[in-house]
C-alpha cells in the first residue's frame, strides 16, 4: 500500500485525538462495489480499497464511509443484509475488513460503515425462519393477512409496485423498498436488542460510527392505515404529519438506545442520519443531544445552481443545526441521486430533481456548465462550517452515465417501475484510476470479467493518474482546497459566516480571520474585494481580473 503525503492534522480537529473530529470532518462515501477491484472479478472489493487508501490520504479527507460490505444476495446492491456481522464474499475477508481498518486507522482516517435497520435480506436467517413458519420468527417481521384478494394496505414500495408480497401460506409482508428487503418490525424487543448487539459487534472491531439506512422509516403507524394517494419516491419522507411510515415520533427511542451504546466507549462513536424528512424542525428531533450526532443535509443536495436559493439553505441551515449545537453538514451527490455535474449542467441548475426520470432530457445537458459548477460548488461546499461529504468521483468530476445499455442495469428501480424510471446506475460506474482503456485501473490488468457496470470511453481523460498530473484538474482543485481547509485557521472549525454585501447573483461571505468565500452564479464576470490575495480558485480570472460567471476563489483579505 502507498499512503502519499504525511497529514497534518486539521486545527481544529487536533487529529485521531480529538473526541469531536466529527463536527468539521470531511467524509469520503466509498461505494465499495465501484471504487477498485483486487481480485479482477469486476467488483470493487476490499483488496481494492486497501491498494487505494493513499488516494484518500493524498486528498486529504479526514473519514471514510463504506457502504455495506455485509453478505447480500444483492437485490439492491447490498442494502440488503442477509449477516450484518460478515464480509459479503466478492468483497473479501473478516481479516482484510480488519486489516483495512487497521491500515485507514494509521493513515489518520476515521471509518464509518452503512448500517440497515429498517429491512433485512429476504435470505437472512430470520425471514427464512418466519417463511418457513415459525412464529417467533415471523413476529420481526411486519406479516399481515390481506384485504379480501389483496394486500393489507394501500402502501407503494418507492422502488415501484406494491410495498406487499404474498407468501405461500397466504399472508403478506411488507417491503418498502424490494420485495428482497423485508421490513423488521421495530415494535419486537429482539429486534431492537440484535441491533445495539450488531453496533457493538462493529465498535470493538475498531470502527468509528455509523451512517444510518433509511433513519426516518423504521417506526410503523399501528394498524398500519392506508397511506392515500401519495406519491412515493426513494427519497422521499415526512411529507405530512403522522405519516404512517416516515419520520414518525417513535423512531427516536431507537436512536436513545444506539446512543448509549456508542457512549459506552471511551473514543466516541458517532452516527450520521439518512433522514429525508418535511422539514428541518423535523430533523433537529434526529439531533437531539441523545440521539445521533449528525445527519445529512439533503436540502443542501436539492438546492438549485441560483444564490438566492443557496443563500436561504445556507442559512436555514446553520441555524437550524446550532440550535441544538449540532455541526450543519454539506452534500452534493450520493449513491442514490444523479451525479451534480449532470444536475447543474441542464437548464437552470436543477438541484432539486435526482432521478433521471424528472430531470430535463440528456439533449438540455451541458456537461462542461455543469462540471464549471460543480467546481464552484465544491469550493462553496468546503468553505462552509461543519462537516462535508464528498461522494467517490466528485472529486474526478464525474458525470451520470446516462447510456448505460438496458441489460446491464441492476438497480431494482428499472424492473419494478415498468422500465419507466431507470434508477441510480449512472452514478455507480466503476472509478476510472488509470490508463486510456476500459477498465481504466479499475481492475488489474489480468481480470477475468469486465467492470459490473461498464465505463463510458471518455473516462479515459479524467482517471485519478491523469488528473493528478494537471494542476488545472477537478482532482487539484479537491486536494488544495482540501489541504487549505486542513491549514487555514478561518476554516474546518474556525469562524461562522457573515455574509457581505456582493452584487445581484454573487455570493460572499467572510470567515475570521481574514478569509472570504465568494461565488458568482450572476451573468456577468465579478469585481474581486480590493486587496484580496486569491487563495483558491474554481476558474481563471478575466483579462479584466475578475472572477467569471459560474466561478468560486477563496480569498485571504488585505
Ligand atoms: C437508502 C440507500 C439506498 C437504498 C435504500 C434501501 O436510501 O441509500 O441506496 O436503496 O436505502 O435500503
Amino acid at each position: 500500500m502507498t499512503l502519499g503525503t504525511t497529514r497534518e492534522a486539521a486545527p481544529s480537529t487536533g487529529g485521531r485525538v480529538s473526541t469531536d473530529w466529527w463536527r468539521s470532518a470531511v467524509v469520503y462515501q466509498l461505494y465499495i462495489r465501484s471504487f477498485a477491484d483486487g481480485n479482477g472479478d469486476g467488483v470493487g472489493d476490499i483488496p481494492g480499497i486497501r491498494a487505494h487508501l493513499g488516494h484518500l490520504v493524498d486528498l486529504g479527507v479526514d473519514a471514510v464511509w463504506i457502504n455495506p460490505w455485509y453478505p447480500s444476495p444483492m437485490a439492491d446492491a447490498g442494502y440488503d443484509v442477509s449477516d450484518y456481522r460478515a464480509i459479503e464474499p466478492a468483497f473479501g475477508t473478516a481479516a482484510e475488513a480488519a486489516a483495512m481498518v487497521g491500515e485507514a486507522h494509521a493513515a489518520g482516517l476515521r471509518v464509518l460503515l452503512d448500517i440497515v435497520p429498517n429491512h433485512t435480506s429476504a435470505q437472512h436467517v430470520w425471514f427464512r425462519d418466519a417463511v418457513a413458519g415459525d412464529a417467533a420468527a415471523r413476529a420481526r417481521y411486519i406479516f399481515r393477512p390481506g384485504r379480501g384478494d389483496g394486500p393489507p394496505n394501500d402502501w407503494k414500495s418507492v422502488f415501484g409496485g406494491r410495498a406487499w408480497t404474498q407468501v405461500p401460506d397466504g399472508s403478506w409482508y411488507l417491503h418498502l423498498f424490494d420485495p428482497g428487503q423485508p421490513d423488521l418490525d421495530w415494535i419486537n424487543a429482539e429486534v431492537v436488542t440484535e441491533f445495539e448487539s450488531i453496533l457493538r459487534f462493529w465498535f470493538d472491531r475498531g470502527v468509528d460510527g455509523f451512517r444510518i439506512d433509511v433513519a426516518h422509516g423504521l417506526a410503523k403507524a399501528p394498524g398500519l392505515p392506508d397511506v392515500g394517494d401519495e406519491p412515493e419516491e426513494l427519497l422521499s419522507g415526512g411529507h405530512r404529519p403522522d405519516h404512517p411510515f416516515w419520520d414518525r415520533d417513535e423512531v427516536h427511542e431507537i436512536y436513545r438506545g444506539w446512543r448509549r451504546v456508542a457512549d459506552s466507549y471511551p473514543d466516541p462513536k458517532v452516527f450520521v442520519a439518512e433522514a429525508w424528512v418535511g422539514s428541518s424542525e423535523r430533523l433537529l428531533r434526529y439531533l437531539r443531544p441523545d440521539e445521533l450526532h449528525t445527519a445529512f443535509n439533503f436540502p443542501y443536495l436539492n438546492a438549485a445552481w441560483d444564490a438566492a436559493a443557496l443563500r436561504s439553505v445556507i442559512d436555514d441551515s446553520l441555524e437550524t443545526f446550532s440550535t441544538i449545537g449540532a455541526p450543519a453538514t454539506w452534500v452534493l451527490s450520493n449513491h442514490d441521486v444523479v451525479r451534480h455535474v449532470s444536475r447543474l449542467g441542464r437548464p437552470h441548475g436543477d438541484g432539486g430533481r435526482h432521478s433521471l426520470a424528472t430531470l430535463p432530457p440528456v439533449e438540455t445537458l451541458d456537461r462542461e456548465l455543469g462540471t464549471r459548477r460543480a467546481r464552484a460548488a465544491a469550493v462553496l461546499m468546503l468553505a462552509l462550517p461543519g462537516s462535508a461529504y464528498i461522494y467517490q468521483g466528485d472529486e474526478l468530476g464525474l458525470w451520470e452515465v446516462e447510456d448505460l445499455p438496458d441489460e446491464v442495469r441492476q438497480d431494482p428501480t428499472w424492473e419494478r417501475s415498468g422500465h419507466t424510471d431507470v434508477g441510480r446506475d449512472g452514478c455507480r460506474v466503476p472509478i476510472p484510476w488509470s490508463g486510456t482503456a476500459v477498465p481504466f485501473g479499475f481492475s488489474p490488468p489480468d481480470a477475468t470479467a469486465a467492470p459490473w457496470l461498464p465505463q463510458p470511453a471518455d473516462f479515459s481523460g479524467v482517471t485519478v493518474a491523469a488528473q493528478a498530473a494537471d494542476p488545472g484538474s477537478m482532482l487539484a482543485l479537491y486536494r488544495a482546497a482540501l489541504h487549505l481547509r486542513r491549514t487555514h485557521p478561518a476554516l474546518g472549525g474556525g469562524g461562522e459566516p457573515a455574509w457581505r454585501d456582493a452584487p445581484d447573483g454573487v455570493l460572499r461571505f467572510d470567515r475570521e480571520p481574514g478569509f472570504s468565500c465568494i461565488v458568482n452564479l450572476s451573468a456577468a464576470p465579478t469585481a474581486l474585494p480590493a486587496g484580496a490575495q486569491i487563495l483558491l480558485a474554481s476558474a481563471a480570472l478575466t483579462a479584466a481580473g475578475e472572477l467569471p460567471v459560474d466561478g468560486a476563489a477563496w480569498l485571504q483579505l488585505a
